[in-house]
């Protein structure tokens, strides 16, 4: 798969482009190469930036200044990159998105980034991710548009040219951004799929399709596999659904030569291809948008995409429960009793908490079979953790405080934000069941995402490092931003995952 527009590294001095880039900090000061591209136009630059009144370098602000007939580029864009000391790596990739945004706002079809390598900063590479923003921000999702929108121009870029001196180095390093780019991207494409397109066996059959080739081996467990394994959760979640449900297990080797005794890491997602609620009905504003309900599965698919193409060194397995919680006569019930995988059996008092049921399965199997070193759930897991957090911060449950600090410091590195909840044996008591060995759901609303947290825990064996990360609140976006110009789903956890897993275990 070649992304458009396409990013390159050249050396060149005079790059055939109708735009070139720019980038200035808040001080405005020119870059040397900047300097000399300002000389060649006669000062145009530096004088429409000491004269001009409002563009000020801020993050992602751009002047654009058209230049005279007979100049190498029918437009310079200057790109603010805003105060450097206090750049980090979500604010450059929204300045990264910004950039294309201007580029097609402008019509440019070739542009070229004149200063690229000379900007820097201290904690992280400011060109990669400048880069990479700019990359997630030429998503689309128009699968199902059967003509292009009138009033809307065609983004017109096709290359972004990027200077440089080290076209090889760049050009490798970049590479591991576009395969993640590529990856966030499978993960968006999932969620914005809508229920009827994508349900378990269209989801599992696209797994197997995607990842086998690279490597993973995809093995795809049916109905009648789950119900025989005594997966009895996952089932009960399925059962009403003419689209029956699925387990998928991918595991990935990894390419390092087998340490005695090496555990994998395993990431687990949520799967739920739609959430109605089941016989605990939504309400119809509430149901809107469950179609992202597999989000943690995506991530997850994402993430295993990523390892497998940049061949991880270290070996990661991932198991998704995926099924679509409907209605009919057949559906499960509240006061169900269900005897999960693990054999605790589980009083249902609402069948809209359904994912933690299918996670429950997909712990206990993923431990039982590959005894992990961690195990990583991802889940659109409660309407709570938006109360909490909103929009922008993962939800993080962990019994493990180093595996914390690991997930905190993935966080910084990649931009996708995480908070730490809390865990504690009184929300576990909270779901203690009058009649089976514990209930979905605590005794009212309050705390709703650390009860979920602590029905998973009782599926964990004891002294597992184990994190829980709830992803209802930042799975989709509300509106259109820089790094993803088509809202509904965002691709959040890939670059978590990746980082995480590239930082600790290779
Ligand atoms: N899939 C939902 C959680 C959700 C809500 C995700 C909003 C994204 C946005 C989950 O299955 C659910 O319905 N949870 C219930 C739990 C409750 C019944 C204890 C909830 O959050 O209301
Ligand atoms: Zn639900
Ligand atoms: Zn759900």
């Amino acid at each position: 798969m070649s992304l458009t527009p396409a990013i390159v590294f050249a050396k060149t001095t005079k790059p055939k482009a109708d735009t070139a880039i720019i980038g200035v900090f808040s001080d405005k000061k020119l870059s040397d190469s900047a300097k000399l591209t300002d000389s060649v136009l006669g000062g145009i630059i530096s004088h429409q930036l000491s004269n001009h009144k409002t563009f000020k370098g801020t993050d992602g602000q751009t002047l654009t200044i058209a230049l005279p007939a007979k100049s190498s580029y029918l437009r310079v864009i200057v790109l603010g990159l805003g105060e450097k000391d206090k750049l980090d790596v979500n604010k450059t990739e929204t300045i990264g998105g910004r950039l294309l945004g201007a580029l097609n706002a402008q019509g440019s079809e070739t542009a070229v980034f004149l200063n690229a390598e000379e900007l820097e900063v201290k904690n992280f590479n400011l060109l990669l991710h400048l880069l990479m923003g700019f990359r997630l921000g030429s998503y689309q999702f128009d699968n199902y548009k059967t003509k292009p929108k009138k009033d809307k121009a065609e983004p017109k870029l096709k290359t972004l040219t990027v200077l440089t001196d080290d076209v090889k180095g760049w050009t490798k390093e970049f590479s591991e951004f576009e395969i993640l780019a590529q990856s966030v991207f499978i993960t968006r494409d999932l969620v914005n799929e809508p229920p009827n397109k994508l349900y378990p066996e269209t989801f599992a059959n696209f797994i197997k399709k995607k990842l086998t080739p690279l490597g993973v081996k995809v093995e795809i467990f049916d109905k009648a596999k789950i119900e025989k394994l005594g997966m009895g959760l996952l089932y009960a979640v399925g059962q009403a659904s003419e689209h029956e449900p699925r387990f998928v297990v991918m595991s990935w080797p990894g390419t390092a030569k087998k340490k005695k005794g090496q555990k994998p890491v395993a990431l687990v997602g949520k799967g739920m291809t739609y959430d109605s609620g089941g016989l605990s009905i939504k309400p119809a504003d509430a149901m809107v948008t469950m179609k992202m309900d597999m989000g943690g599965a995506s991530a997850v698919v994402g993430a295993m995409h990523m390892l497998a193409k940049r061949k991880c060194s270290a070996p990661v397995v991932a198991v998704v429960p995926t099924a679509e919680n409907s209605i009919s006569d057949e559906a499960y019930r509240p006061d169900d009793i269900i005897t999960s995988y693990s054999g605790k059996t589980v009083e249902v008092l609402n069948t809209d908490a359904e994912g933690r049921l299918i996670l429950a399965d997909a712990l206990t199997y993923v431990q039982e079979k590959f005894d992990p070193a961690v195990i990583i759930d991802l889940a659109t897991l409660t309407g709570a953790i938006l109360i909490s957090l909103g929009m922008d911060y993962c939800g993080v449950f962990s019994n493990d405080d180093a595996l914390w600090k690991k997930i905190e410091s993935s966080s910084k590195n990649t931009g996708e934000k995480v908070w730490r909840m809390p865990m504690d044996e009184n929300f576990r008591r909270e779901m203690d069941s009058q009649f089976a060995d514990i209930k979905n759901v605590g005794n009212g609303r309050f705390g709703g995402s650390s009860t979920a947290a602590a029905f998973l825990s009782e599926f964990i064996d004891k002294g597992r490092p184990w994190a829980h990360l709830d992803i209802a609140g930042v799975a989709t976006i509300k509106a259109a931003k820089p790094t993803n110009p088509k809202p509904f789903a965002s691709g959040y956890g890939v670059r978590l995952l990746n980082d995480f897993i590239k930082e600790n275990y290779e």
